[in-house]
Formats: C-alpha cells, structure tokens, sequence
C-alpha cells in the first residue's frame, strides 16, 4: 500500500493556514467572520451564544479563541440533572468538617477564564439564577450558600453553545436569557474549507478529503425529508483518520459516517447507494 501522507500532530495548523493563532493553539479553519466576532465580544465583555449541528465546530472554535486570547477555558457538558449548584460548587465533608469547594464557573469568574457551557439548554431552569447577573453588565456571580457576590475577574467570558436541531418547547432558552447573549451561528463550513479540515484533521490527501465532502453533501440533501441526522464534519474526520490507517474509502465511510446516520437497515442500505455512487465500492 503507498505510505499515506499523515501531518504528525492532528491538531496544529497546516502549511499556510491563515488562522493559526499561537503554536499550540487548536487549529480552527475559519468559515467566516466568527473569530472576530468572538475577539470583539471578548474584549467588550460580551456574553457569546453559538448555534450550530453536532460535530460543525463549536468547541474546536472555543478552544482555538481560549489559546489566541491566552485566558484559562473551562468546560461544562451540560445534562438534565446538572443544577446550579453543580455550577457553583457545595460544602464538602472533609476530615469532619464543612468545607466550601468552588464549582467550575465559580473558578472561572475568580480566575477570569472563559467559561463554556456546551449543550447549555439541557441545564437543570435553576441554573438561570446564576447565569443571568453574569450575562449581564452586572457581572457578578451570587453564591446563595456562602451568601457570596464574587465579581467577575476582568478576563471572564461566559460563551454558552447548543444545538437548535435538537431543541424541543420544553428544552429551549428562556427569551431573557437568549437576550443576553450576542449569537453566532455555525453551520457546515464552505467545501474547500471543509476538505482543508479533513485533510488535516483526518490525515488524509486532498483527493479522499474532497470526496469525503461531496459524499457529506450527497447524504446532507437528504436531510430533513428522508434522513434525521446529516454527516457532521466529525464524522468525515472519523472516517478519514479510518482510511489514513489503511481502510478502503468506502469500508471507512460506512464504519465511520453511513452507520452513524442511522440504526435502520433499510435506510443504511439507501444510504450506501448514495455513497457508491460518490465513491464507487470497494
Ligand atoms: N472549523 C474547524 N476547524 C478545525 N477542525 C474542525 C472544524 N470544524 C470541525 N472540525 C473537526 O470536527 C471535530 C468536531 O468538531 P467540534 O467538536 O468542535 O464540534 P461541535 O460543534 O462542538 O459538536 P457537538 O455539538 O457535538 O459538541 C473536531 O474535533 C475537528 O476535528
Ligand atoms: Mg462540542
């Protein structure tokens, strides 16, 4: 088999990318504007929302800004069980006595991070008690169970993502908490941008990455009518990163993306047709 052409780190920029922050930042490819807009918001002490489909971008965005700003990132994925005080942090018995331990967003506006809430309408409705004098011009968080009003530190950005895909009456952003947020929506980025990240993502030449796309865009045309999930860009790094480690295109691309999309065997098969006929069978 020819030696595949694998960039040795995955995750720094290739030759030329015209968006590489500091050396070790997480490389973004850029679909538009939405590093400055995350740059403008960060300096102007700005609360940022960004929407988008699984697997388009939105963490690797967030984690590439943390690095060019140089200010700590804290995550949170949050689920239906997680509450404010999971948030904000709880007394702790240690060696018998009450200890306070501070929850991660306490940390971050003490240390001025940026503080990530991935997923943030899947949160427990008590967690608006605490997110919304920070997402405001108060910035301030108030720790109901020290009786604490902690000002946020001056490098602090609370940056809240989610998935409107998957939103549901019941699962969806309070207006006055929408409105605190200036909005960023990603979506799946331009082809050619597309290829360059799963070439370099994937670890795969420009001809299977261009591939890997038009194979997304095919499956992505179903979407909504005949299919519930599209291909993410996730999914083609998956399947590349498969088909740099020696397996057939086609092989990858059903293990990685078409199996991904769909637990019905009717519709897998629909979707393989679709796919012989981007990339032929193997
Ligand atoms: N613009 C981009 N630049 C570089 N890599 C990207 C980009 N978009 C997607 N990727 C690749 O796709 C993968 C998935 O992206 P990411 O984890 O940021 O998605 P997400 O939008 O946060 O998804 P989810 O909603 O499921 O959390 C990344 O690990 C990276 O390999
Ligand atoms: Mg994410």
């Amino acid at each position: 088999m020819k030696p595949l052409d694998i960039p040795p780190p995955l995750r720094t920029a290739p030759a030329g990318a015209a968006q590489a922050g500091p050396a070790d930042a997480p490389w973004y490819a850029e679909q538009g504007d939405e590093c400055a807009l995350f740059a403008h918001a960060a300096a102007q002490r700005l609360p940022l929302l960004i929407k988008g489909p699984t697997g388009c971008g939105k963490t690797r965005l967030v984690e590439h800004m943390a690095h060019r700003l140089g200010r700590p990132l804290v995550t949170v994925s949050c689920h239906d069980d997680l509450g404010a005080a999971d948030l904000v942090g709880r007394h702790l018995i240690v060696g018998g006595s009450t200890v306070w331990c501070d929850g991660p967003m306490t940390r971050a506006v003490r240390e001025g991070a940026i503080l990530y809430l991935d997923e943030v309408v899947e949160a427990r409705k008590d967690t608006t008690v605490v997110l919304h004098p920070l997402a405001d011009d108060r910035r301030v968080l108030p720790v109901e169970r020290t009786g604490e009003l902690i000002p946020a530190a001056p490098g602090f950005m609370l940056v809240v993502s989610y998935n409107p895909g998957y939103q549901n009456l019941l699962k969806s952003l309070k207006p006055s908490t929408r409105q605190r947020f200036v909005a960023l929506t990603l979506d799946w980025p331009q082809p050619e941008v597309e290829a360059r990240i799963v070439a370099a993502e994937g670890g795969v030449g420009p001809e299977a990455a261009a591939r890997l796309v038009q194979l997304a865009q095919a499956l992505r045309r179903l979407g909504g009518q005949d299919l519930e999930e599209v291909a993410s860009t996730r999914l083609l790094v998956m399947a590349a990163r498969l088909h740099a480690a020696g397996l057939p295109l086609p092989r990858a691309c059903r293990a990685a993306v078409l199996q991904a999309l769909s637990d019905d065997a009717q519709t897998v098969a629909a979707l393989e047709q679709v796919a012989a006929a981007v990339l032929g069978t193997a």
